[in-house]
């Protein structure tokens, strides 16, 4: 169970990673950042493109980031947003998120006071996730 000063840590590199979202078009900012269980985080804000469908949600550059980076086991993930509709992940990022660990913790934070902490699990119910097709 990760520390909570690790997991302020984490909301932390979410807000920072928020400051650098690329988001000329929606002028949105997200900001996430993961804990793995070897005690790293890394972090990711939302990129968007000029064909905008090539756009990527801040929660999926972190967790993306951290797999490329040898660390699939993920604890934790922080979410960062103006305020509570901000911090909800799309669709596509909860199935990303139940991939790697169901019970993954999902902390949302909104700049505004929001906080709300939940799961993988509960935010994506019957998840699209079968055993015969498991690879861990
Ligand atoms: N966005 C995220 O970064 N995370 C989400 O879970 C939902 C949406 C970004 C994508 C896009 O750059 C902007 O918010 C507006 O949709």
């Amino acid at each position: 169970m990760p520390s909570g000063s690790r997991l302020s840590e984490v909301i932390e590199q979410a807000k920072l990673a928020r400051k650098r979202a690329y988001s000329p078009y929606s002028k949105v900012k997200i900001g996430a950042a993961v804990l793995t269980s070897r005690n790293k985080i890394f972090s990711g804000c939302n990129i968007e493109n000029a064909s905008y469908g090539l756009s990527c949600c801040a929660e999926r550059n972190a967790i993306f980031k951290a797999v490329t980076e040898g660390s699939r086991d993920i604890l934790a993930i922080a979410v960062v947003g103006k305020s509570e509709e901000f911090t909800s992940p799309c669709g596509a990022c909860r199935q990303v998120m139940v991939e790697f660990n169901p019970k993954m913790k999902v902390l949302r934070r909104g700049l505004d006071g929001f906080s709300a902490d939940t799961t993988a699990a509960e935010l994506l119910p019957k998840q699209f996730n079968p055993p015969e097709l498991s690879k861990r």
